[in-house]
């Protein structure tokens, strides 16, 4: 079957960059990405290529080449669906909040109401993608949905039937147009040769044959999962030795080069730092602790749970660590937060270890002032269930505002380090590395510190200054 037009449900951090690539690579089909959010939608069509609601380098000019020619954003759900031969499910799936499974489980209603439509609306024969990542055996949920629509076929109407795969997808944010463009793998997973290869052939426009890896159904959905969760695994293995790093005079670093030389290890994905963040890891890892659960195996349900624990344990650690250097108490403090994504090139603040963070040093009554140039205000009041004191600081000048346990907002690193009494890294923003430390410390309220929980300053820089110095991992500091 060769697919003309396809249709992907959920214009988010997968469907908008996954599908503006798709066009790119394949300007014959014509690709719908529709999703129920209209703000969302209206963003995508924005005139204003700096206003889409995904910021990634290199997705402006992408969608700028195929927006409304191969590509469209809509919320023509039930049309789109009609049109397509291929559609993709790109919705999110958040662990569940409440009822059985409950903080562990993915709560699969969006997916659910997707395969609904998809069941109600298509016509003819229509390949159903599963995009987004979810529990092993969610495409026999799909398939007995679609079964159910089958049975509706019914008199002159031309008869309805399905394939579906898992095509999971394994971009990072920040990195996601050249994880897209030149990916390591691409998995798809299925039962039917013929849908498999019609999805093979959309790839091997750009991808090489043999990075198309083809398995079963489940096998790709674990897949999945297990990558994340072997991912997550290995930071926080080397935070667990940041802290051990911490205690006995070692450097974390020294200790990354040094197992990271051995080829069975690997360098990559060996960075410590303030806790894995974003929107997946800890939901996907928490989904294998259920399902290994569900399927009996305690043992290995706890062996990923720790996993998970460790990074809670690890921001909680950073936060007190803090504290404890400015002698037990926040109160009357100001601290500038660098960063607020949960790491840098993307506005996406998901499961950013700053929100752990940062709650914990407000509890302690400090007031924050927080930058990043990407992230908006809003966005950070949400994440800390607390109103920003003033969006609209004037040259940084908060000296006339009451302050303990508040935070303000800046995008602007001039003057916010005025009075200061404490810096903390939180996310690897570049600009961060070229601020010149020296200069720095002269604003600033003594003894003050820099905490940098990345990594990313040169401990030499600090020293010609005379700020106090905590790196992640650093022993000797
Ligand atoms: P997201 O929340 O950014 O986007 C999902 C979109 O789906 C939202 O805009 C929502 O409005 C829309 N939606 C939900 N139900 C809908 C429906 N019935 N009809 C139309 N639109 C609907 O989520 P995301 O980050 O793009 O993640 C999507 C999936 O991809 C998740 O399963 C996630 O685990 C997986 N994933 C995410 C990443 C990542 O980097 N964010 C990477 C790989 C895989
Ligand atoms: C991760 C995976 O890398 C992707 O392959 C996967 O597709 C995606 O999850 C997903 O399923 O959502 P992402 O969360 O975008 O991608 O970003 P990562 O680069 O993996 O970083 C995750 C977190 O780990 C960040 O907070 C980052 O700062 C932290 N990290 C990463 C470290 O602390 N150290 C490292 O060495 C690497």
């Amino acid at each position: 079957m060769i697919i003309k037009n396809i249709c992907c449900i959920g214009a988010g951090y997968v469907g908008g960059p996954t599908m503006s690539v798709l066009a790119e690579k394949c300007p014959n089909i014509i690709i719908n990405v529709v999703d129920l959010n209209q703000e969302r939608v209206n963003s995508w069509n924005s005139n204003d290529l700096n206003n889409l609601p995904v910021y990634e380098p290199g997705l402006a000019e992408i969608v700028k080449n195929c927006r409304n020619k191969n590509l469209f954003f809509s919320n023509l759900i039930q049309e789109k669906i009609k049109e397509a031969d291929m559609v993709f499910i790109s919705v999110n799936t958040p662990t569940k909040k409440k009822g059985l499974g409950a903080g562990k489980a993915s709560d699969l209603k969006w997916v659910e109401a997707c395969a609904r439509q998809v069941a109600q609306y298509s016509s003819g024969h229509t390949i159903v993608v599963e995009k987004s990542t979810l529990p092993v055996r969610t495409a026999e949920v799909i398939k007995s949905i679609l079964k159910e629509s089958k049975k509706q076929n019914i008199g002159e109407m031309p008869l309805k039937t399905f394939d579906v795969l898992s095509n999971p997808e394994f971009l990072s944010e920040g990195s996601a147009i050249k994880d897209l463009l030149i990916p390591d793998r691409v998995l798809i997973g299925g039962e039917n040769n013929d849908a498999i290869n019609s999805l093979c052939e959309i790839y091997k426009n750009w991808v090489p044959e043999e990075k198309i890896l083809t398995t079963n159904i489940w096998s790709s959905e674990l897949a999945k999962l297990t990558s994340n969760a072997f991912l997550a695994q290995r930071i926080s293995s080397i935070n667990s030795i940041s802290a051990l790093c911490e205690a006995t005079g070692a450097n974390v670093k020294e200790v990354a080069r040094a197992i990271g030389s051995d080829s069975r290890i690997g360098s990559k994905f060996l960075n410590t730092g303030p806790g894995f963040g974003g929107s997946c890891f800890k939901k996907d890892i928490l989904n294998l602790v259920y399902l290994s659960e569900f399927f009996g195996l305690p043992e290995v349900a706890a062996f990923w749970e720790s996993v998970v624990n460790l990074n809670n344990w690890h921001q909680n650690r950073i936060s007190k660590l803090i504290t404890k250097k400015l002698f037990g108490t926040l109160s009357n403090k100001k601290i500038v937060i660098l960063g607020f994504a949960f790491k840098a090139n993307t506005n996406d603040t998901r499961e950013s270890a700053a929100i752990q963070i940062c709650k914990n040093l407000l509890e302690e009554d400090a007031y924050l002032v927080i930058h990043d140039s990407k992230v908006a205000y809003k966005q950070i009041e949400v994440d800390l269930e607390k109103k920003v004191l003033n969006s609209h600081l004037t040259n940084n000048d908060d000296s006339k505002i009451s302050k303990g346990g508040n935070w303000n907002y800046t995008q602007d690193l001039s003057g916010i380090f005025n009075d200061a009494d404490a810096v903390v890294i939180l996310t690897e923003w570049d600009i961060y590395k070229s601020i010149n430390w020296e200069v720095v410390s002269k604003f600033m309220r003594s003894p003050a510190w820099i905490f940098d929980t990345r990594s990313i300053l040169s401990p030499i820089d600090i020293k010609k200054s005379n700020l106090n110095f905590w790196q992640i991992g650093d022993g000797l500091l």
